[in-house]
């Protein structure tokens, strides 16, 4: 067969690693697809010192690639929204099948990309955009196909989790081990989409449009990130057996979706609680299966470039099928995606943590729990800590069972209107990660 002609646009930390594994595995990549694969052209603004690219013809405009009659597949490695975007609609225009790791792209721009390529009949894949070497995308679409998902969680940005783990283990600074994800690679050009949950929320808002067959809506996702976390939070987690993780979770409810990226306190005996540095994790609960987990790198040059690998070979395999016998972009077919609308957060439910810096008085902790009762918060469990000997405050943790987070809005409105309460009451929300 044919060899499949290749464009790889961006030869950055994904790009060069693309090229190199593409090359170092060639034979055994076209044992696997069937033909060979060749990369016939690069675009780049700088070479990459960790590739040979002596042998293949370079360019420093993208939109030469997309023009290039002689690609059969375009790979954007370029990331960011706005020429990321115009590539991969022109390279679909002119025929050619697309492979993209840019989660970005696809959260917000997804569902016009997809449109575009089933009317020109070509392939878009993605599977490098979450999680980075970890087939969840693949899992879900294909292995789980059976099942209706009931919800997933995951820890899906690398650079976030490397920063809780090295501040809880080794009470490392934030800004530091910030620098040091940084200069590894796996931060995100503007690192704020990392701590921020922004990146997660791209992740996610891919994984749930596959996960329950409703379009992609990055808009509607709730996004909070890890800056405002301390390590007394992480330190009375650990206290009451949990550990704290920046999830993306995503529940099917009878009300609509819940689509959320926020730190998480989890029991630290789940799997997914002892996922650490910048691997990733996801949980995923269908009906059938029961709970599934896959676990892997989610950044970093040749795990991602093993993702983009894994996609150019399923288009290498199936480019010269009929395209209604591809595997549908969103796992399910166009015409049957799912109305169900996305929840906003105030209507999502969860158990919460919430820290309270109480006054040493008589009556306080009866005051707290009456607001709890009178809202039908059920309190699961509550610890005093000792008074703070010059400020006389004590701080009091309680965790609560399942409840609306307006529910708990209202209640928090209430303790920090007590005199008896000093500051703002610390909320971070609470899953068992089970039915
Ligand atoms: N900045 C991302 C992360 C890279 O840290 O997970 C992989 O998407």
């Amino acid at each position: 067969m044919k060899p499949v002609k290749v464009g790889i646009c961006g030869l950055g930390t994904v790009g060069g690693g693309t090229f190199n594994v593409l090359k170092r595995n060639a034979e055994e990549i076209t044992r696997r697809a069937g033909r060979a694969i060749e990369v016939v052209q690069v675009a780049t603004r700088a070479l990459n010192p960790n590739c040979d690219t002596s042998d293949t013809l370079i360019t420093d405009d993208v939109f030469t690639v997309v023009t290039n009659p002689e690609i059969d597949v375009v790979v954007e490695l370029i990331g960011g929204y706005t020429i990321a975007k115009d590539l991969v609609l022109q390279a679909i225009e002119n025929g050619k099948h697309v492979i993209t790791a840019n989660k970005a792209l696809i959260a917000v721009h997804g569902n016009e990309i997809f449109a575009k390529a089933r009317e020109k009949g070509v392939c878009v894949g993605f599977e490098a955009a979450v999680a980075g070497g970890i087939p969840v995308i693949k899992a879900i679409r294909e292995g789980l196909a059976a099942n209706r998902i009931n919800w997933l969680a995951g820890i899906i940005n690398g650079t976030g989790n490397f920063i809780l783990s090295e501040m809880r283990e080794k009470g490392r600074a934030f800004e530091d081990v910030l620098k040091e994800a940084q200069a590894l690679g796996y931060a995100e050009a503007d690192p704020t989409f990392d701590v921020e949950g922004i990146d997660a929320a791209h992740k996610l808002t891919i994984l749930a449009s596959i996960a329950f067959g409703i379009p992609l809506q990055f808009d509607k996702a709730y996004t909070e990130g890890i800056t405002q976390l301390t390590t007394t939070d992480v330190n009375y987690a650990e206290k009451l057996g949990y550990r704290i993780k920046h999830l993306g979770v995503a529940r099917r409810t009878e009300k609509g979706i819940e689509l959320r990226v926020h730190p998480t306190l989890i029991p630290a005996d789940r799997l997914i609680a002892n996922v650490n540095g910048v691997m990733n994790a996801v949980m995923v609960n269908g009906d059938a299966i029961g709970d599934t987990l896959y676990y892997g790198a989610g950044a970093g040059m040749e795990p991602t470039a093993s993702a983009v690998i894994a996609d150019i070979i399923d288009v290498a395999r199936v480019m010269e099928a009929e395209p209604e016998a591809r595997v549908p972009y969103l796992a399910f077919q166009t015409d049957a995606l799912s109305s169900l609308p996305i929840l906003p957060i105030t209507d999502c439910e969860s158990a919460y943590y919430l820290r309270i810096q109480a006054s040493d008085n008589p009556g306080v902790l009866a005051k707290v729990a009456s607001i709890m009762s009178e809202r039908g918060i059920n309190i699961e469990s509550i610890i005093q800590q000792e008074a703070d000997e010059q400020e006389g405050k004590v701080p009091m943790i309680l965790v609560t069972h399942r409840v609306t987070e307006s529910r708990i809005n209202d209640a928090i409105v209430a303790l920090e209107a007590l005199d008896s309460i000093t500051g703002n009451v610390v909320r971070i929300r609470v899953e068992q990660l089970t039915n």
